[in-house]
């Protein structure tokens, strides 16, 4: 049994073959997964994810329950460990929104079914495959490509960093020095930069990130649980993906985003919307990735 808790839960070999996948099984529909169910327990929003990951199970013929971690047993004091061992009686599958990674971890050590990570404040693995899909769709050799992610160092800078080290990109991360992404997440990607024969690289300085980039990319300045504080704001402003910095990058340049976006914030509306942006197209293929992830990890030859 396999779980996806982090880009690292899949080898770099499987990772570019579910790429491939998703890319030659768009629209499928089978019954991979009929008679199955997969559970999906959010304690945060989502609107792709939720609704990716049920579209995705439905055209696999899976059945899926979505339960809110607010009205489950949790929040009156029933342990992680009790509500995996009943959950995994009932079902197949399981894909879990929440806050920590550890918490996520300790349900996962008692779950006797595969358990996806659907977001933590760490990591953001499923958004990592469809980015990962959507920068294949437009280059043939990731050896070849280069990754600024441009704002906050989080949990999706995090998932993207890893998973381009792994299948050897360049990736520049470029945030303000006080919100670089935490130690341990530099250290993960630089050690999979060594081995998966790809650079990455954290700075402070925007024209230098954009330089000879194939892709910007960026998030939300306060990711969900985060307060809103000005002063954050104001030491983002010069990470805004806007129409100067996009210029310095070039007009073959493409701009990522895993959305939900703020106009006007992390990235300008004129940038967003205009012709160098594939936001939708990266946020259709969650969809497609997801669904291949079901299958090797739900399917009846799970990997
Ligand atoms: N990108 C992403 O995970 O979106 P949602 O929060 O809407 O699921
Ligand atoms: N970093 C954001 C990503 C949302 C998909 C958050 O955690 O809110």
């Amino acid at each position: 049994m396999r779980h996806f808790l982090k880009v690292t839960d899949l080898s770099t070999a499987e990772i570019i073959e579910l790429v491939e996948a998703a890319k030659a099984n768009i629209g499928e529909h089978s019954d991979i997964l009929s008679g199955k169910s997969l559970g999906m327990i959010f304690a945060k929003p989502s609107t792709r994810t939720r609704v990716s990951f049920t579209v995705g199970a439905y055209e696999l013929g899976g059945h899926v329950m979505f339960i809110s971690e607010r009205e489950m047993q949790l929040g009156r004091g029933e342990t992680l460990e009790d509500t995996a061992e009943v959950l995994s009686r009932y079902l197949d599958g399981l894909v879990i929104r929440t806050y920590s990674q550890e918490d996520l971890e300790r349900f996962t050590a008692a779950s006797k079914i595969p358990v996806i990570n659907g977001l933590t404040d760490e990591r953001h693995p499923c958004q990592a495959l469809a980015d990962l899909m959507t920068i294949s769709q437009f280059h043939d050799d990731f050896t070849k490509v280069k990754v600024a992610y441009l704002g906050d160092g989080n949990n999706v800078s995090t998932s993207l960093t890893n998973i381009c080290a792994m299948v050897g990109a360049s990736v520049a991360v470029c945030t303000p020095p006080e919100l670089e992404p935490p130690e341990w997440a530099i250290a993960e990607a630089q050690e999979l930069a060594v081995k998966g024969g790809g650079s990455v690289e954290f700075t402070y300085n925007p024209q230098e990130a954009v330089a000879d980039a194939d892709f910007l990319y960026t998030d939300v300045w306060f990711s969900m649980g985060q307060q809103r504080v000005p002063e954050k704001s104001r030491r983002l402003e010069p990470y805004r993906i806007d129409e100067k910095l996009l210029a310095a990058a070039g007009p073959d340049c493409r701009v990522m985003h895993c959305l939900p976006a703020h106009r006007g914030e992390e990235i300008s509306a004129g940038v967003i919307d205009g012709p160098q942006s594939i936001v939708f197209q990266q946020a259709e293929n969650r969809l497609h990735a997801q669904k291949e992830l079901l299958k090797k990890l739900m399917g009846d030859a799970q990997a």
